[in-house]
């Protein structure tokens, strides 16, 4: 390496390069690339060649995960989409009555039911994130709000590392907006608990509250230490994607999202009926308990984006998916 501006720049494009692709396999995929020491070493190397050339740094090099100041509190930003919530169903009958007022809606009799698939997905017990990437790049992170306005907490999301800070793709889309759930795992979760009362603070309730209450911290070296998670679930284009294939349901959405660098939860399934759906509910009631992290419900969507068009929005919720929800847990007292 010599001290040429040039080689510089691209020195660290490289380092960030390799810097992401190691952050992702040993993060999202489990499956680490480079050794620590390794990774310790390149991550200073590019520190040393940013502090010495500041126009060296972009919003997405790995040395911007974690905000040097804290922030002063955060801005309320609108939805350009509202995040809307699900209606719930508490039981296989619920579901039955959605399914028929669904099919109704669609303009389909009950003995055309065939003519609509669903996608079953674990419903994560955290908090919703709006994520927006500008050309590949993430430039905000917007909690839920009140689903129609949120807060601008993009230096803490800056921190989550099992989503990208730029988008996995040569031509990425001019606008794209991800929604997900950050959530912590239990692990974490308990350790969190641990620390705060050795510290006779308070302990947290449960994962959701210290999830909720993690991403509105003002000093994101504290979101850091706490391993927040992220999984995506919505994948929003408003501009479209020149030179990208745009997905005609929600399963290549996941799908989609998955090839962008996000962790999608894998737990997903294509079911052809509502039975199936019963059998995804009742299988993951017992299941769930061997997860590392908090579920409370299934989510239930209809397959095709064409057909949840048609489906459409309430006041408050989409008509082409519903909360399918397990019994809330006695809590022991
Ligand atoms: S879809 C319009 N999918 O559950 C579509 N939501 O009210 C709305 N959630 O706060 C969301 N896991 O944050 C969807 N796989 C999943 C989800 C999920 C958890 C949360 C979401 C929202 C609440 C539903």
């Amino acid at each position: 390496m010599t001290d040429v501006p040039e080689s510089s720049s691209q020195r660290a494009a490289e380092l960030r390069r390799v810097l992401q692709a190691a952050s992702i396999a040993y993060h999202v995929h489990d499956a680490p690339v480079l050794e620590d020491s390794v990774y310790d070493r390149l991550y200073r190397e590019l520190q040393t060649l940013e502090q010495t050339d500041p126009s060296l740094i972009v919003p997405d090099s790995p040395t911007q995960r974690v905000g040097e100041r804290p922030a002063v509190g955060f801005e309320s930003v609108t939805h350009a989409i509202p995040l809307f919530s699900l209606d719930n169903a508490f039981s296989l009958a619920e579901l039955h009555k959605w399914e028929i007022s669904l099919l109704r809606v669609l303009g389909l009799e009950p003995s055309a039911a065939s003519a609509v698939d669903y996608v079953c997905e674990l419903k994560i017990d955290g908090s919703a994130l709006a994520l927006t990437y500008e050309n590949g790049i993430l430039t905000r992170g917007v909690t839920r709000g009140d689903g129609r306005a949120g807060e601008d907490i993009t230096s803490n999301v800056r921190t989550i590392r099992t989503l990208p800070l730029r988008l996995h793709v040569d031509a990425p889309p001019p606008v794209v907006e991800i929604r997900g759930e950050a959530y912590l795992p239990d692990a974490e979760f308990e350790r969190i608990n641990r620390d705060r009362l050795a510290a006779g603070e308070p302990a947290f309730a449960n994962p959701r509250n210290c999830a909720a209450g993690t991403l509105r911290q003002l000093d994101s070296r504290v979101v850091r230490d706490r391993k927040l998670q992220f999984f995506a679930y919505t994948l929003h284009l408003p501009q479209g994607w020149p030179g990208g294939t745009l997905p005609t349901s929600q399963l290549e959405a996941l799908d989609v999202m998955q090839s962008l660098g996000f962790a999608v939860n894998p737990h997903r399934e294509l079911c052809p009926s509502i039975r199936e759906v019963g059998a995804f509910f009742e299988r993951w009631d017992g299941d769930r308990k061997t997860l590392p992290y908090q579920t409370d419900g299934a989510v239930v969507k209809v397959n095709q984006l064409n057909q949840q068009e048609e489906a459409g929005f309430t006041q408050r919720s989409p008509r082409w998916a519903i909360a399918l929800k397990y019994p809330a847990e006695e809590v022991p007292s």
